[in-house]
């Protein structure tokens, strides 16, 4: 989603932001721009689509100046056109904004009402319009971006330039991150520490409600009330932040392949010395809760719903599982014995903290399972869980879903122990189970060649379905989404037992249908579907352990996994539900790491 770059330099800043910018493409974007003062003057290009349009643009119209700010715009108000990039600008001002401004129609009207001209369809253009209504009243900038904030309802991270102010940027957060990174003689601004790594590590993080004025030689930073506050600087470890593809040919496959290592350290992370228990923080308590609630989004929803799974079965925990987008709107009734348990790559993804927000006063222990530990649900959570993935920058998440899955067993399993539903013996072997995921997922990854060549006439198809029972059917939603995001073909996925209810009417010789069936307690059911299945000319393939392949006789396209404990089964069939959607995705040349309209970190509700 949209990302903000700022930089007062000591060179010439056009190039150093649009590299920055090119470190933010990953969260997903429509257009992009940069303003600059030089002697004096604010200017801005813009342009439509890749940042490449943008870089050819100032190959041919340079924009001088030291001074500069920068956006990659992920469009919500207003179609992606030059008129709707950011920067705005309005007279002496120029703003670049991620988030929403929910109050944007009431200025809008108000400013308009005074004679304001519009020139783009966005809600940030009511900020620079306020802007520099306040300084053709006399306001100094801070004085008038200041005034600004007050009038701003919504989510938002902002960065301000000014004419005549060549060392100065003002910025605020409020919902959206910001962090602003120290040079020599320099100062950046960026919406995370990815973006600013090419140019420092030391970095500052504002919190909530913050606003910070910027220059070469210093930083004060205010809080919501405008007192002063001191935010500490710490240096940011350069692996966390560093985002090559490592020789692979999208980051996609470089995450996929990242797996077995990201497991294995995870696992290391929350082992005891002697790996006989899981270690988790001081005070995380399982023993006296009633009731979990997990939270999510996209992909790490599909992860609790594993995980409910895994909780309801190794720790008698009974588990409620909402969408975010959906929680807080349906009253949900909480109590203080219930621990809630928000799941989340980014940790920004605005649904999820703000389901966040509104369990919190009310639930006694709040838990994140998050990957950027830096991020707004692991600071507001109680207890934040890293999964230790290290960045993701696919779109499509890969190495986080493997990895949340992995320390939602874990909890599950130290639940169960912790409640007395898991022996020390049981508990234990459970463990080893868990221990064993990153080998079998590396042998899934070795099944590469063979899901190249099935795919090769999945990528014809117009529709698939995926099938799956139990803890499958979440595996099977996951498939249908990675498929949908980055080949664009239309993918459903339903629990194999539902199918006669309704979606058996699309089967046809046409409609492929992907069975996720390990040789589990269920394995003989959903055959059984898949008979379904096959008896309408169903195009099935099946995906099995040995002992499954045998057992379900001919099929037309079949593809082994290794024979796995059913615990991991779900860490493992990711694998072939992501490397599905990848070679799909590569034989129609689709953009793997960038879909089309997709964000990364989805910080607008
Ligand atoms: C976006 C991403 C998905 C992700 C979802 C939730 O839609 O494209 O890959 O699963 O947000 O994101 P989160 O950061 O909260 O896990």
């Amino acid at each position: 989603m949209c990302g903000i770059v700022g930089i007062l330099g000591k060179h010439e800043v056009s190039p150093q932001i649009l590299d920055a910018l090119k470190r933010l493409e990953y969260r997903g974007y429509d257009s992009a721009g940069i303003a600059t003062v030089h002697r004096g003057q604010l200017d801005r290009r813009r342009a439509v689509g890749k940042l490449i349009n943008l870089s050819d643009r100032l190959v041919h119209d340079p924009l001088p100046g030291k001074a500069g700010i920068g956006h990659t715009r992920w469009a919500t108000h207003g179609a992606p056109t030059e008129a709707n990039a950011h920067p705005h600008q309005t007279g002496p001002v120029a703003v670049v904004h991620n988030g929403i401004i929910e109050n944007f129609r009431a200025l809008r009207d108000e400013l308009t009402a005074q004679g304001a001209q519009f020139s783009s369809e966005t809600d940030t253009e009511t900020i620079v319009q306020l802007t520099s209504r306040y300084l053709a009243q006399g306001m100094t900038p801070v004085q008038a971006a200041r005034a600004t904030l007050k009038r701003l309802e919504g989510a938002f991270a902002l960065a301000f330039l000014f004419d005549g102010e060549e060392d100065l940027i003002i910025c605020a957060r409020r919902g959206s991150p910001l962090c602003i990174g120290h040079g020599e003689g320099e100062m950046y601004l960026g919406s995370d520490a990815i973006a600013l790594a090419g140019m420092t590590d030391r970095i500052t993080y504002l919190e909530e409600g913050d606003w910070a004025i910027l220059s070469r030689g210093g930083l004060q930073i205010f809080d919501a009330e405008d007192q002063q506050a001191t935010r500490p600087a710490a240096r940011i470890a350069v692996e966390s932040v560093q985002i090559d593809k490592s020789g692979h040919k999208h980051f996609m496959a470089k995450e996929m392949a990242q797996q077995p290592a990201i497991l294995k350290a995870a696992m290391e992370q929350y082992s005891s010395a002697d790996g006989s228990d899981v270690t988790l923080p001081e005070g995380l308590d399982f023993a006296n809760v009633d009731r979990l609630i997990m939270v999510a989004c996209g992909t790490a929803y599909y992860a609790c719903q594993v995980a409910k799974y895994w909780f309801e079965r190794y720790a008698g925990l009974p588990v409620e599982l909402d969408i975010a987008s959906e929680f807080r709107y349906r009253e949900p009734v909480l109590g203080p014995r219930n621990m809630a348990v928000f799941v989340s790559q980014s940790g920004e993804t605005a649904d999820t903290l703000a389901a966040l927000r509104h369990v919190r006063p009310h639930i006694g222990q709040v838990v994140s399972v998050v990957n950027v530990v830096t991020s707004s649900i692991a600071r507001e959570s109680s207890f934040a869980l890293p999964i230790h993935a290290g960045p993701e920058i696919g779109v499509a998440s890969t190495k986080a879903f493997t990895a949340q899955l992995q320390v939602l067993a874990l909890l599950a399993l130290r639940a169960g122990r912790d409640r007395g539903r898991l022996s020390e013996a049981d508990y234990a072997a459970r463990l080893d189970e868990l221990r064993s995921a990153p080998g079998f997922v590396a042998q899934a990854l070795d099944r590469e060649e063979e899901i190249r060549r099935l795919t090769e006439s999945l990528s014809q198809a117009r529709d698939v379905l995926f099938l799956g029972r139990g803890v499958m059917f979440p595996m099977a939603l996951e498939g249908a989404l990675k498929l949908k995001e980055i080949s664009y073909i239309h993918a459903e996925a339903y629990a194999a037992g539902e199918l006669k209810h309704g979606p058996i009417a699309l089967i046809d010789q046409d409609l492929p249908v992907i069975v996720m069936a390990p040789h589990d307690p269920l394995f003989e059911k959903t055959i059984s579907n898949m008979q379904e299945v096959m008896a309408r000319q169903g195009r099935v393939l099946l995906i099995s352990d040995a002992k499954g392949l045998a057992e379900a006789g001919e099929v037309p396209q079949a593809l082994q996994m290794p024979s796995v404990p059913d615990l991991i089964a779900p860490i493992v069939y990711a694998v072939p539900a992501q490397m599905i959607a990848y070679h799909t995705a590569l034989h129609r040349g689709t953009d793997v790491d960038q879909p089309r309209n997709l964000a990364k970190s989805v910080t607008v509700e």
